[in-house]
């Protein structure tokens, strides 16, 4: 076994990761960690590598159903990822992300869908888009027991207003909206918040000043804590690589050799051997 495959192995068993566990991390100063995961053995070895957060991200639509952006996803499509996840009994918490037109139409909507990804999906807590507009939402399904994650910056279901995935906050009356927005969030209710694809110096000014933890993605080192899309970090997205991704396996390349190598082995016929066979 490689030293790399030794990382995570062997970790001591930890308790259930909750979403004021998660809060308590920023206040020790501990970095957070969060990768998506869609399915249940993703789930089940980001967990056992020791990743804090699983996001059922809407990232879901490109990386794994094909879409060219998130805004086809439906909740039907995230209660069913969600539940893979969840089924791997995962010690890490569980988001589950609520898609583009499942918490926009009103604050009601945004409760029940809510509500669906803890009582279909088993999530921990949830994640929506959005600053001031979505705070009456955060607020109710705070109120009703859910967790809530934010997500500022450069949010992907704001594609088509954005006209594409730009970096966000660039200008200075840009940055002082999105502190602002920040602080509406934490106000809100939220235990903690992702901020994508902004000035590395903007997301350490919003982690100073917030006492929830941030989730950065393009955000820089200073967020307090990471996530990256699963299949950008190990190699098996075959879309446009932002500059923030970081490979840390080529899956993409290891799962074609393999395949390639089967195809060989049951052309020749050296595929099934006599100890494969019956
Ligand atoms: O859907 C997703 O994967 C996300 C992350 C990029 C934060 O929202």
């Amino acid at each position: 076994m490689s030293s790399d495959k030794a990382v995570g192995a062997g970790r001591a068993p930890r308790a259930k990761v909750t979403a004021p566990a998660i809060m308590d991390m920023k206040r020790r100063g501990e970095v957070i960690t969060c990768v998506t995961a869609y399915d249940f053995p993703t789930a089940r070895l980001a967990d056992e590598a020791g990743v804090e957060i699983l996001l059922v991200g809407d990232s879901v639509g490109t990386v794994v159903l094909g879409y060219e952006s998130t805004l086809p996803v439906t909740m039907e499509d995230m209660i069913h990822h969600t539940r893979a996840v969840t089924r791997a009994r995962p010690t890490a918490l569980v988001v589950g992300d609520l898609p583009f037109m499942s918490y926009q139409v009103s604050v009601e909507q945004a409760v029940a869908n809510a509500g669906r990804f803890v009582q279909e999906g088993r999530a921990d807590a949830v994640k929506l888009e959005g600053g001031e507009r979505v705070v009456p939402s955060i607020q109710r399904i705070v109120a009703a027991g859910i967790p809530v994650m934010g997500h500022l910056g450069l949010t992907p279901q704001s594609v088509l207003a954005f006209g594409g995935h730009k970096v966000q906050a660039r200008g200075e009356a840009d940055q002082e909206r999105l502190l602002r927005d920040a602080k509406l969030l934490q106000a809100a209710g939220c235990f903690s918040l992702v901020l994508e694809g902004i000035p590395a110096k903007l997301g350490s000014a919003v982690s100073r000043e917030l006492a929830i933890p941030t989730i950065g993605i393009g955000a820089g080192v200073l967020c307090d804590g990471q996530v990256l899309v699963s299949h950008d970090l190990l190699g098996l997205y075959f879309g446009h690589r932002p500059k923030f991704v970081r490979r840390y396996a080529e899956l993409g390349d290891a799962t074609r050799d393999a395949f390639a190598r089967f195809v060989a082995d049951v052309k020749a016929r050296r595929f099934p051997n006599e100890t494969e066979s019956y």
